[in-house]
Formats: C-alpha cells, sequence, structure tokens
C-alpha cells in the first residue's frame, strides 16, 4: 500500500473507532456445518486448493545464483532453485534414481548430491553426474532431468504450480491485488524462517482465525488484545482476495496530529487473504505468511508461518528481537487461535448443529467463503447446492 492507501484506511479506521462500529455486510450468512465435515466437497476443495497458483515463500528465500530451498507444498516435495542465470525454478524433490528427497532445507550450491547414492544435479534439474553410470542406460541416467513445475517470482514471493506444464499466471490471479502488494516491495525484506503446525481442524476454519478480530478481546485477551483493538475492522475486497485492517490500541492516541505527520503501520496491522489458502499479515516491522493446506481428510490441515523482516537481520541482536516476534505470534496461533479450532472441529464433527453464523460484522468470513463456494459451484455445478 502507498502512503495515500494507508492514510485512507487509517481514516476510515478512525472514522469506525469514533463511531464504535465496524464495517458490515447487508446481511448476516449461514455457513452449513457440513462444509467443514463432508469428504465429497473436501475432496472438490483440495482439487481446487491444488489448481491454484501456490504463493510459497519470499523472494529471498533464494537470494542470489547458486541457492536452493525445500517445500511441502500439500504433500507435493518441491525443490526450488535459482540456478546461475538469476530464474527461480521448481522440481519434485525426488531422485530419478530410487525417489530419495534431494535436498533438505536450504542453502547455496551449485550442484546437489542426493544422499542415497549421490547422483549429481545442477540447479536447472539436469542430472550431471552418476557414480558407476555403466549400471545405467543413459536415458534413466545422465540423460534425464527432474520434472520441473512452473515458477515464477511475483510481487516479492515465490510462486508455483503443482501442475507440470500449466500456465502460471500469478499477475492474472492476483488481479487488482497484484500492484498492491507489489507496493510493499517484500522482495527486500528478510525471511527468518518456517514452522510447520498438523491441527485436527480443517482448513477453511484455520484461515478463518484470520478472517475477523471480533474474538481478539476473548480468544486474545492477554495477547494480541492488548495492543489491537477488537470488533472493529476495515474491509476491502480484490476479486477473490479481500484485505482487512486492524487497528491497534494506539490508533486512539492519535489526537489533533495532522495528516502529514501520521506513521499509519504504528497504529493499524493490515491482513490479507490471497485466494484461497494464504493469509499475509503486515505490520510496522514483519510480514508474515500463513500457508494452510487441506490434510487427508477435512478435518486435518497443516499450515507454514513464516516471517520476513523489513529491516536489517545484520546483528544477533536484531535477528533475536525478529525471532522473539515470530515466536511470540506463532504461539498466540497455535496456543489460542488453533487450540480452540480443534474445539470447534470436534463439535462441527458432531452434526448436532447445522451451520455457523458468520455476522454483518465478519465481511472477510462472508467473502472467503461466497468465493469459495461460487467456485465449486462453478467446477461442478451438479453437486454443490448450498448456498
Ligand atoms: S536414490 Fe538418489 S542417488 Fe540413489
Ligand atoms: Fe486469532
Amino acid at each position: 500500500m502507498n502512503r495515500d492507501e494507508l492514510i485512507d484506511v487509517m481514516r476510515r479506521a478512525m472514522k469506525l473507532r469514533a463511531e464504535q462500529t465496524t464495517d458490515m455486510t447487508d446481511t448476516e450468512r449461514l455457513e452449513p456445518a457440513a462444509h467443514y465435515t463432508d469428504p465429497e466437497r473436501f475432496a472438490q476443495e483440495r482439487e481446487l486448493v491444488r489448481a491454484a497458483p501456490q504463493l510459497v515463500g519470499y523472494s529471498r528465500e533464494l537470494p542470489k545464483p547458486g541457492t536452493y530451498a525445500v517445500k511441502d507444498v500439500m504433500g507435493t516435495p518441491v525443490l526450488l532453485t535459482r540456478a546461475k542465470d538469476g530464474k527461480v525454478r521448481a522440481f519434485h524433490n525426488i531422485c530419478r534414481h530410487r525417489q530419495a528427497p534431494i535436498a533438505s532445507g536450504c542453502g547455496a550450491a551449485q550442484r546437489l548430491a542426493c544422499p542415497y547414492h549421490s547422483w549429481t544435479y545442477d540447479l536447472t534439474g539436469k542430472v550431471v553426474g552418476v557414480p558407476g553410470d555403466e549400471g545405467f542406460t543413459p536415458e534413466q541416467s545422465v540423460a534425464a532431468r527432474l520434472p520441473e513445475l512452473p515458477a515464477a517470482e511475483y510481487a516479492g514471493f515465490l510462486w508455483l504450480g503443482l501442475e507440470p506444464g500449466a500456465e502460471l499466471d500469478v499477475a492474472a490471479h492476483l488481479g487488482e491485488l497484484g500492484p498492491q502488494l507489489e507496493s510493499w516491495a517484500f522482495g527486500t525484506w528478510n525471511p527468518i524462517g518456517e514452522k510447520r503446525l498438523d491441527v485436527p481442524v480443517n482448513w477453511k476454519l484455520a484461515v478463518d482465525t484470520f478472517a475477523e478480530n471480533y474474538h481478539f478481546a476473548t480468544v486474545h485477551a492477554s495477547t494480541f488484545a492488548t495492543i489491537a483493538l477488537s470488533n472493529c475492522t476495515v474491509f476491502d475486497s480484490f476479486g477473490p482476495h479481500h484485505r482487512l485492517v486492524f487497528p491497534l490500541r494506539a490508533i486512539d492516541d492519535v489526537g489533533d496530529a495532522p495528516e502529514d505527520e501520521w506513521v499509519p503501520l504504528d497504529r493499524l496491522t493490515v491482513i490479507y487473504a490471497i485466494y484461497p489458502n494464504v493469509v499475509l499479515s503486515v505490520t510496522a516491522v514483519n510480514g508474515e505468511i500463513f500457508r494452510v493446506y487441506p490434510g487427508s481428510r477435512p478435518g486435518e490441515s497443516t499450515t507454514f508461518h513464516q516471517n520476513a523482516w523489513r529491516f536489517p537481520l545484520d546483528t544477533a541482536e536484531a535477528r533475536a528481537g525478529a525471532e522473539a516476534v515470530f515466536d511470540y505470534a506463532h504461539h498466540t496461533v497455535r496456543d489460542e487461535d488453533y487450540a480452540l479450532a480443534t474445539r470447534l472441529q470436534a463439535n462441527l464433527e458432531t452434526g448436532l448443529s447445522p451451520h455457523l453464523v458468520f455476522g454483518r460484522n465478519e465481511p472477510g468470513l462472508q467473502h472467503r467463503h461466497a468465493v469459495l463456494t461460487h467456485a465449486l459451484r462453478r467446477l461442478h455445478p451438479q453437486g454443490e447446492t448450498q448456498p
């Protein structure tokens, strides 16, 4: 967001605050509980998420030519590389010999050696060394390449598609949200790490926890609510994506300060829902990604939580400070949001109550679920009948 946009949302937030209200929809929405438990719908959702462009991390995870990183994307093991030509590529992280994972973690290398029998690959996916190559035909060994997935960099993030050969058009996917994401220059922010949460929670229920701040006063009474307001949100949609702006308590201290002295990010947090399964939270100091993937059944999901720091991490003190912020947010999501969502999921699975209510004050929830249901209906016109 540029400064004019930030000033505009801050004005809107201050108005909501003054009127003791929040952005509202016209009506509430009843969401069938079965949407979180039904295996048929879940299978359709997995298909939909798999087909979407996948934001899998920050550009700076591959900071220079000759670097690599591995990712797990809905169970697909992915090897990302930046070869000498500077281009980002993605491959299945599966050795052509006997299917060992070729690389782990991330690092700098011009070649990667499989840990099993040491077949080596360059960063364009080509096999460049086979010990004892007389044991293999060339087409199964030295002439082989790793299957390549579509990959791109956009708005400072790494993106890929899970279908080899499929088109990956991230700009089209993001639409009007694209230029806004680009304006943050996330490509210059410094990644701090990746934490994984496997939870007995439907993937949508996990994403739902980021889609309103109505729950802050209760679920986060001793954490986020000490610095952020509850049930006060500026909402905007961008096609299938949306943006929430959560005012911090400090918004009450602006007083009569003229607008040109405002520092909006000292008083606001910006949360993007990047359709269908990624949440991006931006503060004055960091940008966090939550990549939420459906698991192997409706009541399971995996979240990868990543953080990038806006400022240099060139001292031990700076890094320790950034890691402390990351840990704090992670523990809050794990021990407060996801702990409660686990209990919600158990209730949903009883089938005792037919629906959930998304209030007029929960426009992010309403938007996400309306968009997803609409998309599923287009994919499966016969199957899905609920609104
Ligand atoms: S499995 Fe990779 S070299 Fe054998
Ligand atoms: Fe929360």
